[in-house]
């Protein structure tokens, strides 16, 4: 859990980024229809969630750093027991001073009265725009509202700051409080990997393993996925993003799982990559063993101080070469590697920032140069091989193999530790899990 204590320095150390005379507006996320008058589950804006943990849509949060009256003021929903009793409890601002920590909370139907005057006179506003369209619009009219008011001279208002970089910086960097709850994410994930592989044989459809996954998430407290779950059998793999999970699994094909959980706000991403009969051909076994010597020696890029793109280059490297000893590409490694040629096979990146966001925020360059990394940094590793099942460049027996491994690392002092690690990933100790 992140203690209240935490929280207000979270916004202690926002504000002391803050420039004189501003202001922070960061709103919650709006509630998506899926269907007439059903929702799609309710996902909170980190940022909010990062600097409250106010779980409710309809929000507003202010960072006011000096204002006498106190610098937290909250805007929600109103206490409302018609409501309540169809759409469930609401904290109204009486729960936002008590039990989050906000020094002035009011309606958030009344903010078009409160927030102007709260806005007039500041020389900027920090806010994350593009997210919430129409909040954007509504923040605009307010701000142009004032300076209609005070005349052209833009006295009145000084500019923007976009708030995403000062967040992602602050997100980027863990807590020890956050990572206790990265490494649950990760163990629980891991467990529900284990528990796929062991309830895994032919003829079952895609859908449950899902099943198998998502019921483990769920026993174990996680709120469920950080990310629709995605289980690809054969040629499925090659699909990236594939989340139909409706292919019966054959016996002879591997399948490939990448699904993570969210345990309190905080996600984890895992893939494995395994036979449906538990047991590896020998042409997926050659595939599987280069993602699997790509991904170590990616991890071995990883400590503080290497810069971000070393693990990716590692990858490249390994998994060019390990297409030439196959013959899948022919040539020289360098050039292939200059050209390019692996994006054939491995078309994404092998890592991305892991934390409130699967696709976590923070910069990964620094003035145009690759950051390096620090201890409290979470990352992902996982690179791939997927072989199209058309590629006519390639001898039929690769065709529709795809592979991806995929852990998540908490860089530390010396190095890394990896949050997924109960869950094997060497081709001997899976068959071992499924036999
Ligand atoms: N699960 C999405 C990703 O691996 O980035
Ligand atoms: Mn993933
Ligand atoms: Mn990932």
């Amino acid at each position: 859990m992140i203690s209240n204590r935490e929280y207000v320095a979270r916004r202690r150390d926002l504000m002391a980024m803050m420039e004189d005379n501003s202001i922070a507006v960061i709103a919650a996320a709006p509630e998506r229809v899926r269907s007439k008058n059903t929702l799609y589950p309710f996902k909170q804006s980190t940022n909010l969630s990062y600097l409250c943990g106010f779980p409710e849509p309809d929000a507003v949060l202010l960072l006011i750093p000096n204002r006498q009256q106190g610098e937290f003021v909250f805007f929600c929903r109103d206490k409302d027991p018609l409501r309540e009793t169809w759409d469930g409890y609401r904290q109204g601002p009486n729960g936002a001073v008590h039990n989050f920590g906000a020094d002035d909370a009011f309606p958030i139907d009344d903010i078009d009265d409160i927030l102007p005057g709260l806005l007039e006179g500041k020389n900027r506003v920090y806010y994350s725009i593009g997210k919430d369209k129409k909040f954007d619009r509504q923040l605009i009219t307010w701000v142009d509202d004032i300076r209609d008011k005070k005349g052209s001279d833009g006295q009145s208002l000084g500019e923007f700051i976009d708030l995403e970089h000062l967040l992602g910086e602050m997100r980027l960097i863990k807590s020890a409080a956050e990572i206790k709850l990265l490494r649950k994410a990760g163990d629980i994930s891991a467990r529900a990997h284990c528990r796929a592989m062991q309830k895994c044989r032919p003829g079952l459809d895609e859908f449950h393993l899902q099943a198998e996954i998502e019921h483990e998430f769920m026993i174990s407290a996680a709120t469920g996925p950080a990310y629709t779950s995605i289980v690809g059998g054969g040629k499925n793999a090659c699909i990236l993003h594939y989340i139909e999970n409706r292919t019966k699994l054959r016996s002879g094909d591997l399948v490939l799982i990448d699904a993570g959980c969210e345990y309190q706000n905080y996600a984890a991403d895992i893939t494995r990559t395994f036979p449906v009969n538990g047991k590896f051909t020998a042409c997926q076994a050659a595939i599987y063993d280069i993602v699997l010597a790509a991904q170590a020696a990616a991890m071995q890029k990883i400590a503080p101080g290497l810069a971000y793109d070393l693990a990716n280059r590692a990858a490249m490297g390994v998994i060019t070469q390990g297409l030439v000893d196959l013959g899948i590409l022919n040539g020289d490694v360098d050039e292939l590697i200059a050209q390019g040629a692996y994006r054939d096979f491995y078309m994404h990146n092998v890592s991305h920032w892991l934390g409130m966001d699967v696709h976590d925020v923070g910069d990964y360059k620094i003035d145009n140069r690759w950051r390096v990394y620090e201890p409290g940094m979470v990352l992902t590793v996982e690179p791939g091989i997927y072989i199209a099942p058309n590629n006519g460049n390639v001898d039929e027996k690769w065709h529709g193999i795809g592979v991806r491994i995929e852990d998540d690392l908490l860089v530390t002092k010396n190095g890394y530790e990896i949050l997924t690690d109960a869950v094997p990933r060497e081709r001997q100790q899976i068959e071992q899990l499924m036999a």
